[in-house]
């Protein structure tokens, strides 16, 4: 399967002994730490902020910051957004993982979107923890990749107290501005910035325990991860019980988050992953380093809640979705958007999908409005109940997939490769 890469910690690792008394060298810039919106209404059980998009020459900022503002709020709270398009072109906001209600999604499908100079008031009902984030959902690519995105955290008062809880969104710089080849980017030079900067330092204290959430808002760049140790809670959906992969591969629109036991410093590499091909062995480059100021035993690990086991496959398929295409001609089902056929599916019935990729990349398959759990991929069932938004379906892969949903509407699938999402492979799935 995939090999562990050494993730040569001798080279930063300082020796407590040492490291207790001086002061570590930090060689990089901080971490930042992402911006909150000011949150306009004072009921704890609303929050209410404002979004501007706006252009500063190529770029593209939420209220002047690239990541927009980390919108983060208790569960069964109400998101309140005042967006405001400054820009000369259309946009919206899509809430990426978040079930909200169809005319809140974002989509220019059955709605409009938002025109130049014009405003939008997006409602949502935040019932359900986990990371996220948004964008808009106009001229995807193009916008996301110029700096329209930020992050969405609902946590849970009921999870495991932790000494720090931080987001880290990943974004692979200039996609599109660069000379690519729809999907084929040479994934060596790739320059991935962390919350807007490149191999940046988390500082931490020794024997404190972080919880990480990380995000890949990248256009067509594959994270793909080697740490010390990885303790996976989470997937796109919230806490789901313990994993501890070799190799964190986080496509485009994916996200996951990890528990830190901070002993010693370490740094975090990144293997270079061609769409075209997958997990490579090309030499891993450094992406961020964890220095830690006082080393010490890791703290004992927290009370994440239980897995649960996966669902088992019922082997029939209500329904078949086959990605084809290359070059500009991305489709889903034969057909290219806009000129597609709605598929539907009912209300409150568990129904089976089976995803096939018969094209020369990989797709990382999403769709809005409604989670689904995956039964297998390559006829192999997750370790534990694993409930996503977003999956990776690589070359002549096949994922299956359960869907009960509760959230009835029209809802965009598509690839979330950007340029394969512009390029035509993206549908509509019905609820009702
Ligand atoms: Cu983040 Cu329709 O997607
Ligand atoms: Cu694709």
């Amino acid at each position: 399967m995939i090999f562990l890469l050494a993730c040569h910690p001798e080279q930063t690792a300082a020796t407590p002994k040492e490291s207790a008394v001086s002061t570590p060298e930090v060689a990089g810039p901080a971490l930042p730490e992402l911006l909150e919106a000011e949150d306009l209404d004072p009921d704890p059980a609303i929050l209410h902020v404002s979004l501007v998009a706006s252009a500063e020459g190529e770029n593209y900022h939420y209220n002047g910051q690239r990541p927009g503002p980390l919108l983060k709020a208790p569960l069964h709270s109400r998101l309140l957004v005042d967006f405001e398009n400054q820009l000369s072109v259309d946009s919206t906001i899509h809430w990426h993982g978040i079930a909200a209600p169809e005319a809140m999604d974002g989509a220019v499908w059955l709605s409009q979107p938002v025109p130049a100079s014009g405003r939008f008031s997006y409602e949502i009902p935040l019932g359900h923890a986990g990371t996220f984030w948004y964008h808009p959902h106009v001229d995807v690519a193009q916008q996301v990749d110029r700096g329209l995105y930020g992050a969405i955290v609902v946590t849970d008062p009921a999870d495991p107290w932790v000494d720090q809880d931080r987001v880290l969104v990943f974004d692979a710089n200039g996609e599109v501005t660069s000379q690519d080849d729809h999907g084929l980017l040479d994934p060596q030079n790739l320059q991935w910035t962390i919350n807007g900067v490149v191999d940046p330092v988390m500082t931490v204290e020794g024997g404190q325990t972080v919880r990480l959430r990380l995000i890949n808002v990248s256009n067509l760049a594959y994270l793909d991860l080697s740490f010390p140790e990885i303790r996976q809670i989470a997937g796109d959906q919230g806490l789901r019980g313990l994993e501890t992969p070799d190799r964190l591969i986080l496509a485009p629109g994916d996200r996951a988050e990890l528990e830190l036991r901070v002993s010693e410093s370490f740094e975090v590499l990144q293997t270079p992953f061609v769409p075209a091909g997958g997990a490579t062995t090309l030499p891993a480059s450094r992406i961020f380093q964890v220095q830690v100021t006082s080393p010490a035993e890791p703290p004992a690990p927290k009370p994440w809640p239980d897995s649960q086991p996966p669902t088992s496959d019922p082997s029939y398929t209500d329904l078949h979705i086959v990605f084809t295409g290359d070059g500009d001609q991305w489709r889903i089902n034969g057909e290219a958007w806009p000129d597609i056929t709605p598929l539907q599916l009912p209300l409150h019935q568990a129904s089976v999908i089976e995803v096939r990729n018969l094209s020369s990349t990989n797709h990382p398959f999403h769709l809005h409005g409604n989670s689904f759990e995956v039964l297998s991929l390559n006829g192999i069932p997750p370790a534990l109940q694993t409930v996503e938004d977003t999956v990776d379906v690589p070359i002549d892969g096949i994922l299956r997939i359960q869907l009960t949903p509760s959230n009835p509407g029209d809802w965009m699938l598509h690839c979330h490769l950007l340029e394969h999402e512009d390029g035509g492979m993206m549908t509509v799935l019905q609820i009702r």
